[in-house]
């Protein structure tokens, strides 16, 4: 069952440019979508039409079955928006920029469930100081604190991770995953495949403003997320050993290079018997890194005629 449904929306802005064309998307209840795509792609255009901020120029969404034009109320109330420029009261303390926000959807007072959300965002020490004295990932949590507070049934986050170090990114997925599992339905914007990776269940890729495809993660990483394994090993070898065959290495042209190439979704990658495939052939090695498509690559293979 969708609980989001866009059909042929088309966004011109008011000097001529068009930011979205022809887009058509569905979004199942409780899953998690990650909309991946560069830089002005259209990902926030998408969002704010869905989230009534702009307004489409054609088309039509509908959320939970309501239309978001004739139905805007109902709609905006079962959507929680975190937005990609953060917005909030810099004086006000964490605890009464929750309630309120709450308070703006017309919901009535509930402590018991601010102090939750509060809390599953790891903000309960936080919550007496004013907005101005939080770290930018603070910050960001509290903005999906406020999101939340209405009890939204979609939570749109757009770039939820930017400008969030390593460690608190991987709380922030942590975090979404919860999220889903109270049963709410999550789309994500990103310029990362590894975050989409990381995330999503599906994953819908944007660029110049129409989606090129949308798929399962585990579909669309067998189709684009190859990794490559580069071994820099201690003395050049003359050639692939035999027994190594089955995992198609190459060798560089200085013969001190092999390079693996595999789907980095399996679990079973072929890595670990590789490494000891080769040490029992004796080759030593000094040093070990993995790459991953960029996005670059992704749509030159998506746009290539295959
Ligand atoms: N208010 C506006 N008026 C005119 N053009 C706009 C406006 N807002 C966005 N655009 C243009 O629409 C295109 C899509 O912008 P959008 O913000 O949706 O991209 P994005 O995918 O969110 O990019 P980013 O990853 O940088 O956030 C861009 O070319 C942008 O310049
Ligand atoms: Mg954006």
């Amino acid at each position: 069952m969708a609980i989001l449904s866009v059909h042929n929306l088309n966004k011109t802005y008011a000097g001529g440019f068009q930011a979205l064309k022809n887009i058509n998307l569905e979004i199942r209840k409780g899953e998690i979508f990650a909309l991946l795509g560069p830089n002005g792609a259209g990902k926030t255009t998408l969002i704010n039409a869905i989230c009534g901020i702009i307004k489409p120029s054609s088309g039509q969404i509908l959320v939970d079955g309501f239309d978001i034009i004739k139905d805007f109320r109902a709609t905006r109330s079962l959507i929680g928006l975190v937005p990609q420029e953060l917005t909030t009261d810099a004086f006000e303390t964490v605890w009464n920029t929750v309630n309120f926000s709450r308070g703006i959807f017309g919901k009535t007072p509930d402590h018991a469930y601010v102090e939750r959300i509060i809390k599953q965002l790891s903000l309960w020490d936080k919550r007496n100081g004013k907005i101005m004295t939080l770290s930018g990932g603070m910050k960001r949590r509290v903005m999906i604190a406020k999101a939340l507070s209405h009890e939204p049934r979609i939570l749109f986050l757009d770039e939820p991770t930017a400008g969030v170090d390593v460690s608190l990114r991987k709380d922030m997925w942590e975090q979404v995953r919860q999220l889903k599992d109270n049963g709410v339905t999550i789309i994500l914007t990103t310029h990362y495949l590894d975050e989409a990776e990381q995330m999503a269940e599906r994953i819908g890729v944007i660029n110049n403003g129409e989606i090129i495809i949308t798929e399962n993660k585990n579909e669309l990483m067998k189709k684009l997320g190859r990794k490559t394994l580069v071994l820099d090993l201690k003395h050049p070898v003359g050639q692939v050993p035999a027994s190594l065959g089955p995992w198609n290495l190459v060798l560089s042209p200085d013969r001190a290079q092999l390079t693996y190439t595999y789907v980095s979704t399996h679990a079973d990658n072929g890595i670990a018997e590789l490494l000891a495939g080769l040490s029992a052939a004796g080759i030593g090695i000094k040093d070990i890194h993995t790459d991953q498509s960029s996005l670059e690559e992704i749509f030159i293979q998506l746009v290539k005629p295959s």
